[in-house]
């Protein structure tokens, strides 16, 4: 029997009652074009708690990078409220740092060492030599110490990633926002950046929300999963305690079923 708790629509009442780390309430999202209004999200709810690996899973346009700019304080919600730590989200700032899908996030004229130093020595403004020692800690823990002196147009579509997970952790954000962060890599590449991300996980327990739209990939890195259905993003479910079924092939085969019946049902059938 599946372990993992698949809730449609339900807030998460466990962790109203103590205080969430992000919240999320009751959140729309819009874009003004010249002669477009879009809705990208409506109503949106969740909250996330510390040392989450909170996935934002749904089709395509249903508002996951929207919501991620949103809490990345680069979009003002129309209605409703994001706070950390209690204190309302107004614009960007370096607890929250974003890791992007392309490859091309990267400073290239500046060496794998300079890329993850720069938001140190400039947002953190830390000395020199201490935005170097933290930054060649994170270099190694992301296992590129011995591409440190090198340039990004010299490193392979997962070391650029690797690059830009090592300067986001490196700075020990309250939250990693990750929008898709292997979705441009080779299968066998992605599956060797989840298991390195679970295990960079497992080594500092960082707090992340992760975007995806490939259902077992967020099976495989979560413990909570929000599905959202789009036009506009809304709230489908919440499944909660992922990881019980992570390491049973059964089990996550059974809750993929179930997730993309909940995500693609009233479509018919298409991922
Ligand atoms: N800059 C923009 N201007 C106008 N509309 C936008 C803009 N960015 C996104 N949208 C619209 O907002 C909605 C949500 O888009 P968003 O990019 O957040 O979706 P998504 O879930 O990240 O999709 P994908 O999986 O394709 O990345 C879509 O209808 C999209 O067309
Ligand atoms: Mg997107």
């Amino acid at each position: 029997m599946l372990q993992a708790k698949l809730a449609a629509d339900t807030p998460n009442t466990e962790t109203m009652t103590t205080k969430p780390l992000l919240n999320v309430d009751k959140v729309t999202l819009r874009y003004k074009t010249p002669n477009l209004l879009i809705t990208a999200t409506e109503n949106v709810s969740f909250s996330v708690d510390q040392s989450d690996r909170f996935v934002l899973l749904g089709p395509s346009g249903c508002g996951k990078s929207t919501l991620l700019k949103a809490i990345g304080g680069y979009m003002t919600p129309v209605t409703g409220r994001i706070e950390i730590k209690g204190q309302p989200v107004r614009k960007p700032g370096a607890d929250r740092m974003m890791v992007f899908q392309e490859f091309d996030q990267l400073l290239p004229w500046k060496t794998v060492l300079e890329n993850v130093m720069f938001p140190l020595t400039t947002a953190r403004r830390l000395p020199r030599s201490e935005a170097e020692a933290i930054a060649r800690d994170y270099i190694e823990k992301v296992k590129l110490t011995r591409a440190v002196d090198t340039y990004p147009h010299m490193l392979s579509g997962g070391m650029k990633q690797r690059v830009a997970i090592a300067r986001g952790m490196a700075m020990q954000p309250d939250i990693l926002l990750m929008d898709e962060p292997f979705a441009a890599l080779d299968a066998l590449t992605r599956r060797q950046m989840q298991d390195e991300l679970l295990q960079l996980w497992e080594d500092t327990r960082f707090t992340v929300i992760f975007v995806t739209h490939s259902i077992a990939e967020a099976i495989k890195i979560s413990n909570r999963i929000l599905l959202l259905s789009p036009h506009p993003g809304r709230v489908k479910a919440e499944v909660r305690d992922v990881e019980t079924v992570r390491d049973d092939p059964a089990a996550a085969a059974k809750l993929e079923q179930e997730i993309h019946h909940m995500l693609f049902a009233e479509q018919g059938h298409r991922e």
